[in-house]
C-alpha cells in the first residue's frame, strides 16, 4: 500500500505490475481490496492502480458529501503523481458512477471504460430519501446495520448458500468502513447527476459486465448501457449477483484480459 497527499486529502493505493495503466474504482461500501483478484491477474502484463476512493479504505474520510465528481479529481490527481496520463477505467457500481463522473471531466484521459454491475441513471427521490437514513444510521449506529441491510442483495443467491468465505469477505469490507466515510458517500451518491445523455457521446471502447443475477444493478441497466454506448461489449456473467469479480473472478478476469489485450495501443 502506499499514499499520496492530493487535494487536501491522504489517498491510499496499490500501484502492481508494469505497462499500460488500468484503474480500478471499487464500490459502495468497499475498499480497493475488492480488487485483489483482478489486480493479480491483470499485474503480469498491466499497471494496475487501485485506490481507496475518499471515505474508504485508508484514505482520508471528508464529512461534506462525497460527490462523483470530487471522487473523480482524487483519481485524476493521484494518476497525475504517478505521471501516468492515459489509462483504462473500470468502476464497479459506485466505481462505475464515478467512472462516469471521471469521463464526463477528463474525456481524453480514458483510453477505454470497463462498466461493472453499474448504472448510469441518478437517484429517485425514494432512493435519496433511503440514502438519507442509511447515512444517519451509519453515523449513529456503525456499519452494522447497513452490512445486514445491504448484504442480501450484494450477492447472488447461491453466493450467500455456497460460498461463506465470500460472504464474510464483503461483510468484512463493509465493516470496516468508516462510518463517516460511508455517510459522505451515500450522500454524494444521491447528488449523482443522470448520465445516460452521456453515454452516446462515449467515443472509447467500452466493456460493459454484470451478474445476471444482480439485484442492484441489473443486467436491463447492462443492456442499456451496451446499446447507448457505441460499439460497447456486454459480458453477462450466469449465478453472479452486484459483486460478480468477486463472485466469478476467472470470467470476470477473462472477459476483461480479453478486452485490454484487444485494445488499440
Ligand atoms: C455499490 O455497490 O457501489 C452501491 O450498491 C451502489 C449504490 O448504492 O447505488
Amino acid at each position: 500500500m502506499s499514499k499520496v497527499s492530493v487535494r487536501g486529502l491522504e489517498l491510499a493505493y496499490d500501484d502492481a505490475g508494469a505497462g499500460a495503466a488500468v484503474v480500478l474504482l471499487h464500490g459502495f461500501p468497499f475498499d480497493r481490496s475488492l480488487w485483489r483478484e483482478q489486480a493479480a491477474a491483470l499485474a503480469a502484463t498491466h499497471r494496475v492502480v487501485t485506490p481507496d476512493l475518499r471515505g474508504f479504505g485508508e484514505s482520508t474520510v471528508v464529512d461534506e458529501p462525497a460527490t462523483m465528481e470530487q471522487m473523480a479529481k482524487d483519481v485524476v490527481a493521484l494518476l497525475d503523481e504517478l505521471r501516468i496520463e492515459r489509462f483504462v477505467l473500470g468502476g464497479l457500481s459506485m466505481g462505475g458512477y464515478v467512472a462516469f463522473a471521471l469521463y464526463r471531466l477528463f474525456p481524453r484521459r480514458v483510453r477505454a471504460l470497463v462498466l461493472a454491475d453499474t448504472r448510469p441513471q441518478g437517484d429517485t427521490d425514494e432512493a435519496r430519501a433511503g440514502r438519507e437514513t442509511m447515512a444517519r444510521r451509519a453515523l449513529t449506529e456503525g456499519m452494522r446495520p447497513i452490512a445486514d441491510a445491504m448484504l442480501p442483495k450484494l450477492l447472488a443467491p447461491a453466493t450467500h448458500a455456497g460460498r461463506p468465505e465470500i460472504v464474510a469477505r464483503v461483510r468484512e469490507m463493509i465493516l470496516a468502513t468508516p462510518p463517516a466515510g460511508a455517510a459522505a458517500a451515500l450522500r454524494g451518491m444521491a447528488l449523482r447527476r443522470d448520465q445516460t445523455d452521456l453515454l452516446p457521446d462515449i467515443i472509447a471502447p467500452t466493456l460493459v459486465l454484470v451478474g445476471g443475477e444482480d439485484a442492484i444493478t441489473p443486467p436491463a441497466e447492462a443492456e442499456l448501457m451496451r446499446r447507448e454506448i457505441r460499439g460497447a461489449r456486454l459480458e453477462v456473467m450466469a449465478g453472479a449477483g452486484h459483486c460478480s469479480n468477486l463472485e466469478r473472478p476467472e470470467e470476470f478476469n477473462r472477459a476483461l484480459g480479453t478486452f485490454l489485450n484487444e485494445l488499440e495501443p
